[in-house]
């Protein structure tokens, strides 16, 4: 796994930041004095900062945001960067003061003057987030150097920061995941890293193509069977809670998505290695729950497959079985991770009799078309559950966005040969994808879906990722167990 930036906390030694080398952070607001760190720049600097400080520009800053003094007098350092954050400030601007922090960071490092403030550790949470650099194949990206918080109370700090640097590999977890290309990110291989968290104290489970015969998946099997890679269901137990039954997490984690015999156009195929994000993200909360040894019982299942055309693959025109005896009509083979999802939604329901249950997935184009990149499309059958989802991920600064589930839409995925198809052409995509695998969750389950297609790995940099995966969903999942999970 790509490793978190190293980041120390360190008791306030003011007489050391003159030798400080690399980025100085000093945290101020605008019509407030410094504080004692602030000071100590600000003479080393012959009044330099007491100025940029005063100035209109850091007035008219955004909170989070920074002004640089480059290559100041008096200092070793290369930057001071002046950050612009209330002691009382909200979590999210807290971490964007931490990405702001990545961005001006080098290979040098840096040191951050957060003497006491209240959200320390959420900037260095920020910050960690930010500074994730995937560099396994290529030794071009130099590390960032380390970076020390000196703090007065730097013990508390850093057990303040504990349990967000368990959440931040979690990201980092699932980002690695979505940046590993097909040809390496096998099925095989994306079970082996899933069973390798059984170190953590996780309990992981295979199930192999044999074993998935007889549980009569069919529907997932179908869009496997034109690959070389066997598709699996990898079943991951975290068992931290009392009795209860368990929330189960269910994740799409289609290696590869060439669309299959409905083959996708060439430009822009190989994003398609992304589409395992669902399983991604179900694997990064995992991994966080158990680094933080949460007091809840979580089940998390991914089915994962390769969607290849082949002399075996199969056609449009099919119709499977599914798991729970509902056929299927498959009219596109490109819309296939509902025919995985069918199955391991029936599968988490029958094994595992969960309190309620959470599919994410790169499921549709329609989601990004309706929502763009900036929001997750979230569909349920429960209201109240959807909305404790939603809160969560705004706290978490995450993109989720309510989108429809009624009965109307039914019509729409009715078979004429079979009990339901698997496409309905373009309008209301993103639904009737939504409504498919309604069929495979019985009513009284709390149930919400998640299409993740726009969000897992949007075109730009985010406020807190580098171009690439974003990891989404991991905080929000985190926090929802933590506020509604965890007795
Ligand atoms: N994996 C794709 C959805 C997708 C598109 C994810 C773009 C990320 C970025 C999915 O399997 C798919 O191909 N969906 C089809 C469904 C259609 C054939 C009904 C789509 O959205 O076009
Ligand atoms: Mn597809
Ligand atoms: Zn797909």
């Amino acid at each position: 796994m790509t490793e978190p930036l190293a980041i120390s906390f360190t008791e306030t030694d003011l007489e050391t930041v003159a030798e400080a080398s690399g980025v100085v952070v000093v945290f101020a607001e605008s019509g407030r004095n410094l504080g004692l760190a602030g000071r100590r720049v600000n003479r080393l600097t012959h009044g330099a900062l007491k100025r940029a400080v005063e100035s209109e520009a850091f007035a008219k800053l955004d909170h989070g945001s920074a002004l640089r003094l480059e290559w100041p007098a008096g200092m070793a350092a290369e930057l001071v960067l002046l950050v612009s954050l209330p002691r009382r400030c909200e979590i999210s601007v807290a971490r964007k003061a931490g990405a702001t922090i990545a961005r001006a960071l080098g290979a040098k490092g840096g040191l951050v003057l957060a003497e006491s403030h209240a959200r320390a550790a959420e900037v260095s949470f920020g910050l960690a987030l930010r500074a994730y650099r995937f560099n396994y194949h290529s030794a071009e990206t130099p590390a960032y150097g380390p970076v020390r918080f000196m703090a007065n109370n730097p013990e508390k700090l850093a057990q303040e920061a504990q349990p967000l640097a368990a959440l931040a590999e979690g990201v980092f977890f699932t980002r690695d995941l979505v940046n590993e290309p097909a040809n390496i990110l096998t099925t095989s291989d994306f079970a082996a890293r899933l069973a390798a968290m059984q170190e953590l104290g996780l309990d992981v489970e295979i199930l192999e193509e044999a074993d998935l015969e007889t549980l009569g998946m069919r529907a997932l099997l179908a869009v496997g069977q034109g690959s070389e890679s066997p598709s699996k269901v990898v079943v991951m137990k975290w068992n931290g809670g009392a009795e209860e039954p368990p929330l189960a997490l269910i994740g799409k984690g289609v290696v590869f998505d060439t669309g299959g015999i409905s083959i996708k156009p060439g430009a822009g195929m190989e994003e398609m290695t992304m589409d395992m994000g669902g399983a991604g993200t179900v694997a990064g909360v995992m991994r966080t729950l158990a680094l933080r040894k949460a007091r809840a019982n979580v089940v998390g299942i991914v089915g994962l497959v390769e969607n290849m055309p082949d002399g075996r693959a199969q056609r449009p025109g099919d119709i499977v079985t599914s798991a729970k005896g509902v056929t299927i009509e498959v009219i596109n083979t490109d819309a296939e991770g509902r025919l995985v999802l069918a199955d391991v939604l029936w599968y988490a329901q029958e094994h595992f009799a969960p309190r309620a249950m959470i599919d994410l997935a790169t499921l549709t184009g329609a989601v990004i078309v309706g929502l763009g990149h900036d929001n997750a499309g979230v569909f349920s059958n429960d209201d109240g559950f959807a909305g404790d989802l939603l809160k969560a991920a705004r706290q978490e600064g995450e993109g989720a966005w309510p989108l429809p589930l009624q009965p109307s839409y039914d019509r729409l995925i009715k078979s004429r040969l079979a009990d339901i198809k698997n496409s309905a052409g373009r309008p209301a995509g993103a639904i009737t994808a939504a409504t498919f695998l309604k069929h495979f969750v019985a009513p009284e389950v709390p149930w919400c879906h998640i299409d993740i297609a726009g969000v897992a790995l949007p075109p730009t940099e985010t406020e807190l990722a580098p171009k690439g995966p974003t990891g989404w969903g991991v905080m929000t999942l985190n926090r929802l167990i933590a506020d509604k999970f965890e007795g």
